[in-house]
């Protein structure tokens, strides 16, 4: 999943059906927040209100047959009248971004499926949210939302240059005790072992920024509880066990359908096979479209979404990437 960033994606024909019914928006404003970034204020193009969404989501944006991407929203959930996403034109992405900065004008059309959130904010007495460049957009909510609670909160925030850094002024502005702006170029890289070299009780780590930012602030929470630490990541997580694959069997207990899933494909990709609708998008384990209960067996997480925490309930799969660690698995599709 993204921020603001062109994560990728794959295109789909089956990711049309019911509930992933796309929203027509209109682009009301596009505004240049920071050097690379463009503001996008999308508005139903039937007039009523956008659906409701909490801090940490994200929608999709359907710019094309094989640009489709996801956006965290980093407006005010109370306003009903449009969505805000923020992107970074990525000169090395797969062109998502630039089609957004290249070809998205005022009173442009857009399809859009979602709100859907898969970083929501946790009740916690302390929040400390740790953005690196474009990952500050799914954070902006999340702030609000800790100034509403009561909690405590603090942002550091990483960048290139000040100049590259979207929402750093006012953010600084506003909430000068509670905001550390830290440009690269100025201050050098985050001090995660001055952040996070002593787990505190009751605090709450959320982290959003490019892989290697993520990876080290990962490291570092080694030692906090597991369920301290909450990250959106733009791209699959690296690593993972070079195992060799096995086939399974895998029950679709609304369709009715056993269906066997060789070593070489995907569960998604066997569900498909088998003409059984099912919304995906990214097809890499980042952006969530592809969650599916599991009613029975063990799953095999590959995805870079759920926690440890998660994992261990079992009871939800990215049948994009995850696989079966008990031969059969009932899934509720
Ligand atoms: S399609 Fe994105 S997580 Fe599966």
């Amino acid at each position: 999943m993204s921020a603001g960033t062109d994560a990728v994606a794959t295109y789909t024909a089956a990711a049309s059906c019911a509930p992933g019914t796309p929203l027509t928006l209109t682009l009301t404003r596009r505004e240049a927040l920071a050097d690379g970034v463009v503001r996008l204020t999308l508005a139903r193009a039937d007039g009523l209100p956008v659906p409701a969404w909490t801090p940490g989501a994200h929608i999709d944006l359907l710019l094309g047959p094989g640009l489709e991407r996801q956006y965290s929203l980093c407006g005010d959930p109370d306003d009903t009248s449009a969505l805000q996403v923020a992107v970074l034109r990525e000169t090395a992405g797969r062109g998502g971004s630039q089609y957004v900065h290249d070809r998205l004008t005022e009173g442009a059309t857009v399809r859009a499926r979602g709100p859907r959130n898969h970083f929501a904010l946790v009740g916690a007495e302390h929040y400390l949210f740790i953005a690196g460049g474009i990952g500050i957009t799914p954070l902006l909510p999340m702030i609000a939302e800790a100034g509403r609670r009561g909690a405590g909160w603090h942002l550091v925030y990483g960048g290139r240059t000040r100049a590259s850094m979207a929402f750093a002024g006012e953010l600084r502005a506003r909430w000068p005790e509670h905001v550390e702006i830290c440009p690269q170029d100025e201050t050098g890289l985050l001090d995660l072992d001055g952040l996070l070299g002593v787990a505190r009780d009751g605090t709450a780590v959320y982290c959003c920024g490019p892989e290697p930012l993520l990876a080290a602030v990962e490291e570092r929470c080694a030692s906090w509880p597991p369920s301290a630490l909450h990250m959106e990541r733009f791209a699959p997580r690296a690593g993972g066990d070079a195992v060799p694959e096995e086939p399974f069997e895998v029950e679709l207990a609304q369709s009715g359908m056993t269906l066997t899933v060789p070593a070489d494909r995907s569960v998604l990709e066997a569900v498909e096979d088998a003409g059984v609708p099912v919304l995906s998008s990214c097809r890499e384990g980042t952006c969530g479209t592809c969650e599916t209960g599991v009613l029975e067996g063990v799953p095999d997480h590959r995805d870079s979404l759920l926690t440890s925490e998660e994992r261990a309930v079992g009871d939800v799969m990215f049948i994009c990437v995850s696989r079966c660690r008990s031969g059969r698995l009932v899934l509720d599709l």
